[in-house]
């Protein structure tokens, strides 16, 4: 292992807690869900690039806490098995060395292999009972075509869940450069071409970012351009209901550090994703504001009252923008649900940061200004399968 993978793996680094937040509620939402009906109430979670387990300083990587669900769930019970993979030798070593004292009980495979060599053997392996793919790459991830066969697994009547949380880097601006250097390096270029399935976000690219002068935020909108175009070619090639794309940023007016994207059959899965999503980007701000007071002359409880404070206003604009969109869907004249209007409604700019709390706030609100007939209280399904009617 070089010596700047070793140092990647030495603490957790802010973003990472985010990811690590969001595995950590919705591993257990989806073992619960797809579970309760699977056969021997099993569950298969894919860590298609696993590290070590845990980082040097001690912290829970992907490894540790996926076994950790595995072991909490057995109880409801679930069967929960991870599978995974790790091509570093001395990285594999150490999440052996984790599993040895933290997967007691635990069904779970660790395989020393490139994931584009072992998944179709996993693939087949937990071809007959809910899967949950997670690939967290620290460069490229492996091709396009490798990850849409993960959804070439039967679909629809019954059949087991499929869903994939991809991690899609930022670095893909390092790669792009190349598109206008004088000497194209046609074997990095090469490699994005892979990665995402042929070359045709080289054309997205320059549209978005045509000279090399460009500015910073022409870049960002290449990129997230970019990565629209790997979700919808993802969702071309099958991986159906519905893509979020969650962009991690340490603030709003950052440009982004990685993309999440999130791909399922499932319309419920995708509402359960942005409600463990909007929970683990609360975590993450929370972390992010106890790192920002550290070494400075704020106490435990003046961060504290600061993040709550930064954290009501938040809540209070995602409410009102909800409630506005609300009530220009109600003005159209039809009863709708949220989950059937996810664009109109979340838009870019409110997926997988508002959640059920939200929604009840806003159809609250909208519900006192008399839009709409429909009172969320005590309502019997969740509210974004709520029908809502037209005053
Ligand atoms: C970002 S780290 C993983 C972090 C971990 N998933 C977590 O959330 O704690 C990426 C890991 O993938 C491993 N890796 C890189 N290329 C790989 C490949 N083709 N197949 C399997 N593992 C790979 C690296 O050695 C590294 O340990």
């Amino acid at each position: 292992m070089s010596s700047d993978t070793s140092k990647f793996h030495e603490s957790k680094k802010s973003p990472a807690v985010l990811k690590h937040a969001i595995l950590d509620s919705y591993a257990s939402v989806f073992a619960s869900k797809t579970g309760s009906t699977s056969i021997g109430h099993r569950v298969a979670f894919i860590d298609g690039y696993a590290g070590p387990g845990r980082y040097t300083d001690g912290t829970e990587g992907s490894g540790a806490l996926l076994l950790r669900k595995a072991k909490d769930l057995a109880a409801y019970p679930r069967d929960v098995e991870c599978h995974f993979v790790e091509n570093d030798a001395e990285t594999v070593a150490r999440l052996r060395e984790v599993a040895k004292t933290e997967g007691a009980g635990v069904t779970y495979t660790i395989t020393d292999a490139h994931i584009s060599a072992h998944l179709p053997e996993l693939l087949d392996t937990v071809k007959d009972i809910p899967l949950f793919v997670y690939l967290d790459p620290c460069g490229l991830p492996i091709p396009l075509d490798e990850v849409a066969r993960i959804f070439d697994r039967p679909n629809g009547n019954g059949a087991p869940a499929t869903e994939v949380l991809i991690n899609l880097t930022a670095n893909l601006r390092r790669f792009a450069g190349h598109l206008h250097s004088e000497k194209a390096q046609e074997n990095s270029l090469k490699r994005l071409d892979l990665a995402f399935g042929g070359d045709w976000w080289r054309d997205v690219w320059l549209e978005h970012f045509p000279t090399k002068d460009g500015s910073d935020d022409q870049r960002t909108a290449a990129e997230l351009a970019v990565v629209k175009g790997y979700a919808d070619k993802l969702r071309e090639r099958g991986a159906g209901a519905g893509i979020w794309i969650i962009d991690v940023r340490q603030r709003a007016n950052l440009k982004p550090v990685y993309y999440l994207i999130f791909a399922t059959r499932n319309i419920h899965g995708m509402m359960a994703f942005g409600e463990s999503t909007s929970k683990g980007l609360e975590h993450w701000r929370k972390y992010n504001a106890k790192a920002a007071a550290a070494g400075t002359l704020f106490g435990e409880s003046e961060w504290e009252a600061g993040w709550k404070a930064e954290e009501a206003k938040l809540s209070a604009q995602w409410v009102d923008t909800l409630a506005a969109r609300l009530t220009a869907e109600l003005e159209k004249g039809r009863e709708f649900r949220i989950i059937d209007r996810t664009e109109e409604i979340l838009g870019d700019d409110l997926v997988g940061l508002v959640r059920e709390m939200h929604f009840r706030a806003a159809i609250k609100k909208v519900f006192a200004a008399g839009k709409t007939t429909t009172d969320p209280k005590g309502s019997k399904v969740r509210l974004e399968a709520l029908t809502l009617k037209p005053a």
